[in-house]
Order: C-alpha cells, then sequence, then structure tokens
C-alpha cells in the first residue's frame, strides 16, 4: 500500500533523482505501491521500474525473527495475473518497457544474470516483512548500491506487535549491515511512528576491484587485428595517441610511443588493443605459458561463427567440440597478433 509516507519518500526521490534510474520494489503483492510508483513514473520521470513477488505470498518464516502468526505462509497471496489486473485498474497496462513484474522465490528470481541488466540503482522499496528475505534482497542490490540510493523499508517496527526489540526487515538490515561495514548509511526520514523507515547510502567503498574494466592486447598489426575483432562483433569505442610522457611514466620505459583502440562487446565490456611501433616485441606465443592465457567469448552460434572466421583464413586449433559435460561446445582460435581466443557457446 502507498502510504502518505511512502508518497513523501517518492516525492524527495523523485525531486533528488529528476533523471531518473532504476527503482526497485521488493514485495509487490497486488500492487498498491507498484502501481503508484508507475504512475509518477508515467508522469515524466524517466525511471525503469521493476517488481520482485514470488505472487504466491510470504514464504515460511524462520522461528524467532517474527511472529508466524501475524506472517504466516501464503499471507498476501495475489497470482500474477490478479495483480496485472490490478495494476491496469490503476491506469498501468502492461506490457510497458518501463515496468517490469518478477514472479518467483528471491532464492531463485534475484541472480547475477538479473543484476547485470540493473544500472543506476536510485531507490528501493521494501516491502517483504520478513526477515529471511530481507537478507536475501540486500544481499542482491549490495553490488547495485551507490551515494545517494535510498531504502523505503515498510515494516521497520510495527505499533501491532507488543514485541520491543528488533526483527523481521528492521533486525536484518542491521545484521546485514554490521556484515557490510563498507557501505555506511544515514537515516533519510522516518514516519512519525518508526513504523516504516528511510535509509540512504552516504557512503560506499567497493571491496577492492568492482570490476574487470577490460584486457589489453598488443598487436602486430593495428588494422589487422582491428578487422579481426570487428568480425568478432565488437566495435570501436575510441582511439588514441597517448601521450609519450604520460606511457612512459606508467610503462617505466623512456619514449615510449603507443596508439590504441579501445573496443566495445555487444555487453559493453571492453578490451584494448594497444599498438607501441617500434618498441613492440615479436614473439609468438604459446597457449601453455605461464600468466594469461587466452580470452573467451561467449557466441550465439559456435559453428556459424566458426565457418566465418575459417573462410577468412583465422586459425583454429581443433573443430568445435563439445565439452564432457554436454555443457557448452568450445573452439581456440589465434587472433591475428597471437592472442588465443577461446569461443564458447553456451547448450
Ligand atoms: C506486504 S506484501 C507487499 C505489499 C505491496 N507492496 C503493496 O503495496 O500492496 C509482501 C509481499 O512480499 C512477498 N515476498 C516476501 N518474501 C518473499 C520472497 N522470499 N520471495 C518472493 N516474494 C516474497 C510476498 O509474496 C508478498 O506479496
Amino acid at each position: 500500500m502507498a502510504g502518505p509516507y511512502f508518497k513523501s519518500v517518492v516525492e524527495e526521490v523523485r525531486k533528488i533523482f529528476p533523471d531518473g534510474g532504476t527503482i526497485l520494489e521488493f514485495g509487490v503483492s497486488r500492487g498498491g505501491s507498484f502501481s503508484y510508483l508507475a504512475n509518477q513514473i508515467k508522469s515524466d520521470w524517466p525511471c525503469k521500474l521493476i517488481g520482485f513477488d514470488s505472487f504466491q505470498g510470504l514464504p515460511k518464516e524462520t522461528e524467532g525473527v517474527w511472529y508466524p502468526e501475524r506472517h504466516s505462509e501464503g499471507r498476501y497471496c495475489s497470482p500474477l495475473e490478479l495483480t496485472i489486473s490490478t495494476i491496469k485498474s490503476f491506469g498501468i497496462t502492461l506490457p510497458d518497457e518501463r515496468f517490469e513484474l518478477v514472479p518467483g522465490w528471491f532464492k531463485d528470481s534475484l541472480t547475477e544474470e538479473r543484476r547485470k541488466d540493473i544500472k543506476n540503482l536510485i531507490f528501493v522499496n521494501v516491502d517483504v516483512d520478513l526477515y529471511n528475505s530481507t537478507i536475501e534482497l540486500l544481499n542482491f542490490i549490495r553490488p547495485l548500491l551507490q551515494k545517494g540510493t535510498l531504502i523505503y523499508f515498510d515494516d521497520w517496527k510495527d505499533p501491532k506487535d507488543k514485541f520491543d526489540g528488533k526483527w523481521g526487515e528492521h533486525l536484518a538490515f542491521e545484521r546485514w549491515s554490521a556484515k557490510n561495514p563498507e557501505i555506511k548509511f544515514r537515516q533519510f526520514s522516518v514516519d512519525d511512528r518508526d513504523h516504516q523507515r528511510t535509509l540512504e547510502v552516504v557512503d560506499i567503498k567497493h571491496k577492492m576491484i568492482k570490476n574487470i574494466r577490460h584486457t589489453g592486447i598488443v598487436v602486430k598489426n593495428l588494422e589487422e587485428s582491428l578487422r579481426f575483432y570487428q568480425l568478432l562483433g565488437f566495435t570501436i569505442y575510441q582511439r588514441a595517441k597517448e601521450s609519450v610522457d604520460f606511457i612512459s611514466k606508467i610503462s617505466d620505459k623512456e619514449g615510449i610511443v603507443l596508439n590504441t583502440v579501445k573496443l566495445l562487446a555487444p555487453n559493453n565490456s571492453m578490451m584494448e588493443l594497444l599498438d607501441y611501433g617500434k618498441d613492440k616485441m615479436q614473439t609468438e606465443r604459446t597457449m601453455f605459458e605461464t600468466g594469461m592465457a587466452h580470452i573467451a567469448f561467449t557466441v550465439e552460434d559456435l559453428e556459424e561463427v566458426y565457418n566465418r572466421l575459417k573462410e577468412k583464413g583465422i586459425y583454429f586449433n581443433s573443430s568445435p567440440q563439445i565439452s564432457p559435460n554436454r555443457y557448452a561446445k568450445v573452439v581456440f582460435c589465434r587472433a591475428p597478433e597471437g592472442t588465443f581466443i577461446e569461443l564458447v557457446e553456451v547448450l
């Protein structure tokens, strides 16, 4: 349900992030708060809203961290079709690329794959009531959190409960936060009964590395390698003649001349081709040398890619082979500068 405090928080989020971002809702049920958010987005707020719910009601709760009699298994059950028709009555018709409902238990639906598609998380509506569900969703959003992300908890403290300790969403957050001290929160606001609370991420120190940024490949012939990687589906992101002073400094070698081309894969991951001109060394690598050995790319249809590259004269170690566990089809080829490229089709 979208009560007055929830609405006031959404208004604040809208003021802070007028250019939008992603909003996640955990606990959609019949879609009250989902419809409210979706209608805000419809009125000229460029956000993507994704709602997660089992659409089978609450799961069984762990003893001791909430009251089973108030949060029994199956409570708030609203089958997906019912939710879709309810939100339609609030003016939101699906499908709409701005809004998405993801059915399933969090343990199944909150996947790495799903997380990869979520960018610029600005607001999270936590309305799952339960301890374990809150832990699951917090673990899911952890890598997506950024300075300024606001998290609204719908059930921080419930005045109907006599127990005055911490429980449910509140207890889950406190325990989770203690395990994730690199993320600092502040209380953004609270409703007058402390039933609902909104927290803001004020600082976040990602653990050492955040991601793999790019793979650098020293080439023999820049244009020839470019043709090869473009053939594979990379596109040119940026060409640069690097500053001699800067490159010499970071390479610990005087007078380095370097031309680079940054390439983007279809999922935006990056590779960098480096042409060191006169300074390059013309040694041939084998696959068995110690150190970085190869780069693997995922492809849709390995036979087709194999045939197309073969036609262009690319050298392959073998024809495509199916792995013994039948998980994937695999083949190795060699890029023009000698880099070993593994092409994988997941079966
Ligand atoms: C209180 S209701 C949500 C109410 C909703 N925000 C509204 O405005 O009406 C809580 C919802 O959380 C969902 N939920 C709780 N834990 C879950 C889990 N582990 N996996 C999937 N859904 C869960 C339940 O299915 C239930 O629909």
